[in-house]
Order: structure tokens, then sequence, then C-alpha cells
């Protein structure tokens, strides 16, 4: 069963296309305001009146900015805050992969920051306004790669060796210690943290490999890929149903639980990913992480 919505705010990172466009508009017919963030104007605008046409009620909000710059994360958050004083639902869902090893505005490999390190951030810096509006809900959208990963401390951003896929892997991973720790320290305080994992989904995800990569992978998706339709389920349903009301540090796929690689548990290499992610923030734009 779902919640009613009405009343709530939720924020979707990468709602341009794919899981995440279908998201903002399920969130946005059932009626919460969605805040979609996204990096490109344009397409953001186009996506927001897409929903307000569908859906005449619709309360949509644009805010535009850039995963791959901490700066811009920082300014996206304290903009979100200037204007919405709660937030009941954060789905931290843009990410994908890089066909060559390329690097950010902060100089970090870009699939660790995109997809990782500046959802750590962001959702770092909303807490006090997911705080205020407990019992509220954060969502990482990772994906069962995961299970192909493993956090390299020593190389993390992947300068020694690189390839799409263990980086992609790496992040999607780093997502979930981040998910099991946050849900640890939040403990008691009414926000839940959730990961999940939405299937193989024929979006937009493929347009970033190249190559044989991109042949091959456009195959796989042509044939076992799922719609985005069915691909955002778990994402509403994790963000909307009564029935994980206070469900917590868990990973979903279908909307069911399952279990996270048996790497994913490791608390250790989860509160050392958190302290090396606060430094890195810390010495990239120095804001200090405390929770
Ligand atoms: N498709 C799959 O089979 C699959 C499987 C497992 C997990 N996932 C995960 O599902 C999530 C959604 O992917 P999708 O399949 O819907 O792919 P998609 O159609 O390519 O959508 C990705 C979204 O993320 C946004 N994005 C990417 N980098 C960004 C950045 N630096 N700043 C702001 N926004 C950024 C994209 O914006 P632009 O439009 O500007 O590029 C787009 O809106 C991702 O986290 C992906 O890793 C997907």
């Amino acid at each position: 069963m779902n919640n009613n919505l009405k009343e709530k705010v939720c924020l979707v990172t990468g709602a341009t296309s794919g899981i995440g466009k279908v998201t903002a508009q399920e969130l946005a017919r059932m009626g919460a305001t969605v805040v979609i963030l996204c990096r490109n104007r344009t397409k953001g605008e186009a996506v927001k009146s897409e929903i307000e046409k569908a859906y005449h009620d619709a309360k949509v909000d644009l805010i535009v900015a850039d995963l791959e710059s901490l700066k811009d994360v920082r300014r996206a958050a304290n903009e979100f805050k200037s204007k919405y004083s709660g937030l009941n639902v954060l789905i931290n869902n843009a990410g994908g992969v890089n066909n060559k090893r390329r690097l950010t505005t902060d100089r970090l490999e870009t699939t660790f920051e995109a997809n990782y390190l500046s959802h750590f951030l962001f959702t770092s810096l909303l807490l006090d306004t997911l705080k205020a509006s407990a019992p509220s809900r954060i969502i990482n959208v990772s994906s069962g790669i995961h299970i192909q990963g493993k956090i390299i401390f020593e190389d993390l951003q992947t300068e020694q060796r690189y390839s799409w896929m263990s980086s992609y892997a790496q992040a999607k991973l780093a997502q979930i210690y981040f998910t099991y720790e946050l849900a640890d320290r939040l403990s008691g305080t009414g926000i839940t943290v959730n990961v999940l994992h939405p299937g193989l989904v024929s979006s937009n995800f493929n347009s970033h490999t190249k190559g044989i990569v991109h042949v091959i992978s456009g195959l796989v998706f042509a044939v076992a890929g799922i719609s985005v339709e069915e691909g955002a389920k778990t994402s509403v349903y994790l963000a909307s149903s009564s029935e994980v009301e206070g469900v917590t540090r868990k990973y979903f796929y279908k909307c069911m639980e399952k279990e996270s690689s048996r790497l994913s548990h490791d608390k250790e290499v989860g509160r050392r990913l958190w302290k090396v992610s606060e430094e890195m923030i810390q010495e990239k734009i120095g804001v200090e992480i405390s929770h």
C-alpha cells in the first residue's frame, strides 16, 4: 500500500532520463512535490514540463547541478534548503559508466565522484532537513554489479588500473557501504536508508559506452533489458510504500529484500571508506561532515 504523498517533498537526482525520470513522474502522479536535480537545464526543463503536462496538478521543481563538482553539489544542497524546510524522500539515482578514465573538476575519477562521493556529500548536507521531516527516507540506487566490486583503498581513483567495469562496480559497492554505515549512524532518528538494484534496464545507460562494449551491451540490453517503467518500480516502492515504513539498512531488488555481496557487510571497510570520503571532501572543498 502506498503512503499518501500529497504533503511530501521528494528529491530525485538524475531525472532527465531512464529510471530517475520515471521515478519523478510516478511520485508526482502520486501527489508529491518532486524536486529533480539535473545537470542539464534544457533537459531538466523538458522533463518538468512533460510531467506538468501529464498531471495538471503536479508540483515539480528543478535544481541544476553537476555531480562531477563537489562545489556544485554543496550549492545545490543550499539551493534546496533555501526553498524547502522539509525533505521526506531523497533518491540518489544519478549515475552511470565512463568508457575512458576521466577526471572531474575536483580531479577525482568521474565514476567514483558522480555515482558515489557527490551523493555522500549531498546526503550529508541534507541530513538536518531530512531529520526535521522524520519519518523520512533515503534511497540509493546501486547495482547488482557491486558483486564484482572491491574497494581498493590504495587506488580508489583507479590511477594504476582503469576499466569502466571495475570502476563502476567499485562505485556501486561504495554506495552500499555508505547505505549501511549511514543507516547505523542514523539509528533512532526516524530516517531510514536503503539501497537497491533496479535490474537490467533499457535506459540511456549504454549510451556512455563505446566500441565493442557498446555493441555487446546493446545486444544484452535489447535481449534481457526491462523497461524503464519496470526499472523504476523498486525506487518508487521504497519511496512510497507503507510496507517499508521503518525498514532500514536493506538491499532491495524487484521490491523485495535481498542479500548484497558478502564483502558489502564488512563494517571495517565501510567505516574506513566513510573516513576517506570525509577527508577527500574536506581536502577538496573544505567541508567538514559531522554526523
Ligand atoms: N540501466 C541499468 O541497467 C542499471 C542497472 C543497475 C543500476 N543502474 C543505475 O541506475 C541509475 C539510473 O541509471 P539509468 O539506467 O536510468 O541511466 P540513464 O538513463 O543514463 O540516466 C542516468 C541519469 O543520471 C544523470 N547523471 C549522470 N551523471 C550525472 C552528473 N554528473 N550530474 C548530474 N546528473 C548526472 C543523467 O543525466 P544526463 O541526462 O545529463 O546524462 C541521467 O539523468 C544509475 O545510478 C545507474 O548506475 C542502472
